[in-house]
């Protein structure tokens, strides 16, 4: 963590607390977030709950803010099942995560059409939580740096010209959902890393942007990785699913940023 950055806590539910579930979960995560003066919090329902949980947060009058789990690179048409960037936004989100591994690798989306989702989310006014990361198969080939330059060179035009705006996710993708987490030298080398290649485009870019990083975080591990420099916050699944355990997070994320202040 630099304190150039606000840090931001987003929790991922995936296809996970639709309904009540998520309604309840998010009020918890809006109590836990209610003295965070020095960070910033989201959550990222599935598309169904979007709507209620937008409207939960708003009648607790929270600030934690809403995020897609994806959107559709085109503003509206004959997409069946896909959902615009405007329609997200119209229903209360602020936020949309594009390029998650998940849907790179089980759905194929690539590099490219990642960064049309990430044009569409900036161009609707949504701040767009771009994910890369590498397989352990790539990490083991020694093609980390390569993986992820592959990555990001689609999205640094957008990335220089959205002022901080877009927010990037290092997920290894051998982390993901495992319980097996990147130690924080090895987080904070990627995230070195990727920050460096911004900063190759524009250091302006690279001192603004957040860089969160993703992959079995809970709260045993979180102050390990957030004192790492250029870790700038969490894209947390599992552990974002149980009220108690984000609400630790979040609360660990702002005690250090205050520290920091
Ligand atoms: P995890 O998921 O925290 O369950 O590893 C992170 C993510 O996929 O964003």
């Amino acid at each position: 963590m630099n304190p150039k950055r606000r840090p931001l806590m987003a929790g991922n539910w995936k296809m996970n607390a639709g309904g009540r579930e998520g309604c309840d979960l998010a009020a918890a995560v809006a109590k836990a977030a209610k003295e965070c003066t020095h960070s910033d919090v989201l959550v990222a329902p599935p598309f169904p709950t979007l709507a209620a949980v937008a409207h939960v947060l708003a009648e607790l009058k929270s600030r934690v803010g809403i995020a897609s789990q994806t959107v559709h690179e085109a503003r509206s048409g004959a997409f069946t099942g896909e959902v615009s960037a405007a329609m997200v936004r119209e229903a209360g989100a602020t936020w949309a995560i594009v390029g998650h591994s998940e849907r790179r690798h089980g759905l194929g989306e690539s590099h490219e059409l990642v960064a049309q989702k990430a044009k569409a989310a900036l161009d609707e006014g949504l701040s767009p939580i771009i994910c890369i990361g590498e397989t352990l198969a790539e990490r083991d080939a020694g093609q980390l740096e390569a993986v992820l330059v592959a990555q990001l060179d689609p999205v640094m035009d957008l990335i220089r010209e959205s002022n901080g705006r877009a927010v990037i996710a290092y997920e290894p993708v051998w982390a993901i959902g495992t319980g097996k987490v990147a130690t924080p030298e090895d987080a904070q080398a990627a995230h070195a890393f990727v920050r460096k290649k911004i900063a190759s485009a524009s250091p302006e870019a690279a001192a603004l942007t957040r860089i969160l990083y993703g992959g079995s975080m809970k709260p045993d591990n979180v102050e390990g990785l957030l004192a790492q420099e250029d870790i700038d916050g969490g894209l947390v699944g599992g552990a974002s699913l149980d009220g108690a355990s984000f609400g630790k997070l979040i609360l660990a994320s702002e005690a250090m940023a205050r520290k920091l202040s």
